[in-house]
């Protein structure tokens, strides 16, 4: 292990420098992405799978340092766009990626140009691309409108397209599943992956990335075994469960609303290649899974995120998880991204109250 990696504090190229095969003089942006927390979940575990005794954790990615897994891919894909003597980039965007790209394109001192949705991006993914100084240009359409029309600036050789038909974005990506067995290894003895990954789907590039790190890893010689891959799309934007393009995607999570996933194929290679499944969840699957991560764990990430909790709820029921299994769900995004929807589902205990001792008390039943 240690020929192949270097300290934590490093972003992902230079700790898995040799595993990347970078040479000496490449170019690193970097904001110190990744050695993001994998959390054992006892108490969602037995929400999630009642009396299965899972050996459940979460690997929160809204610990990078733009709050989403996006972060992993771009360090790689601006670290290439500079190599490359891009002077732009360029994505099309359900919120985090462009957060992400619009932080490295200014370290990098590009200029970054972002495709939205209009209306259908979370607050706090807009508020990011304004600070970190994008062009921000917002569509009367859909992502995957925006990210037909991004494939469009391809014809420009000064701008790099940084979404994760970049090749560079799905290499940065695998850097999760080497953590996972790393850290897994340090909870478990030896390095390994689990036995099932849950994991959001949208465009379904980090579906792929990660069985990608996995098979890397194990190429490697690093671990032996590789997980069941069981990927969870939201059922109003279900393209792969159901095998048809969603022209009208639609779901409180904004970040998976995606008719027409670019990476199709290959995350139902990941699924068939890996023994495991994808299946779709609806909008109070996602909600429950979201708010009990938050509520009986203390981990607050974005709503997406209850599409892997979500979905290992239902997998569960469904009979389709071993016991005793080690399971990890990706929490992928940051909470604070989407300020609206947590208000909106989470204010059950809110109450607004006379400035009173006694009067709250009662209010408490204390
Ligand atoms: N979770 C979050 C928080 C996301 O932002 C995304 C994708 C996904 C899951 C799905 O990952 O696309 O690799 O299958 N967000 C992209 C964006 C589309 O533009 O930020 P995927």
């Amino acid at each position: 292990m240690t020929t192949t990696t270097r300290p934590a504090s490093l972003g992902i190229l230079e700790r898995f420098r040799t595993l990347y095969e970078l040479p000496v003089d490449y170019p690193i942006v970097s904001l110190n992405e990744g050695n993001t927390p994998l959390i054992p979940a006892p108490k969602l575990a037995e929400w999630a799978a009642p009396g299965l005794d899972l050996n459940l954790f979460v690997k929160f990615e809204g610990a990078n340092p733009t709050g989403s897994f996006k972060d992993r891919g771009m360090t790689f894909a601006v670290s290439q766009a500079v190599k490359d003597g891009k002077t732009h980039i360029v994505c099309a965007s359900t919120g985090n990626t462009s957060a992400s790209a619009a932080a490295y394109g200014a370290r990098a001192g590009l200029q970054t140009i972002i495709v939205l949705p209009k209306g259908k991006v979370a607050l706090g993914k807009l508020s990011q691309a304004i600070m970190y100084g994008a062009h921000i240009i917002e569509i009367e359409g859909n992502f995957d409108e925006a990210l037909d029309i991004v494939r469009e600036f391809a014809a420009l050789p000064q701008v790099a397209i940084v979404n994760s038909i970049n090749p560079y974005r799905i290499r940065g990506q695998q850097s999760g599943a080497f953590e996972i067995c790393q850290q897994l290894g340090s909870y478990l003895g030896v390095p390994q992956p689990p036995d099932y990954h849950f994991i959001p789907v949208g465009n379904a590039g980090n579906i792929t990335a990660y069985w990608a790190g996995y098979q890397r890893f194990m190429e490697a010689g690093h671990i032996s075994t590789l997980p069941k891959m069981c990927g969870y799309e939201a059922e109003g934007a279900a393209a792969i469960v159901q095998g048809k393009k969603f022209d009208h995607p639609e779901t409180l999570a904004t970040a998976i609303r995606i008719g027409n996933p670019a990476s199709w194929e290959a995350a139902e290679a990941a699924r068939d290649e890996s023994g495991g499944w994808i299946d779709s969840v609806n909008d109070d699957e996602i909600v429950a899974g979201w708010k009990a991560a938050a509520e009986l764990e203390g981990v607050f990430a974005e709503p997406a995120c209850g599409a892997s909790v979500g979905g290992l709820k239902k997998a569960a029921a469904q009979g389709k998880v071993e016991a005793n299994s080690t399971v990890v769900c990706i929490l992928t995004g940051q909470g604070l991204k989407d300020p609206d929807n947590a208000v909106a589902y989470g204010k059950a205990k809110k109450a607004t109250l006379p400035a009173d001792f006694k009067t709250i008390c009662t209010h408490l039943n204390l």
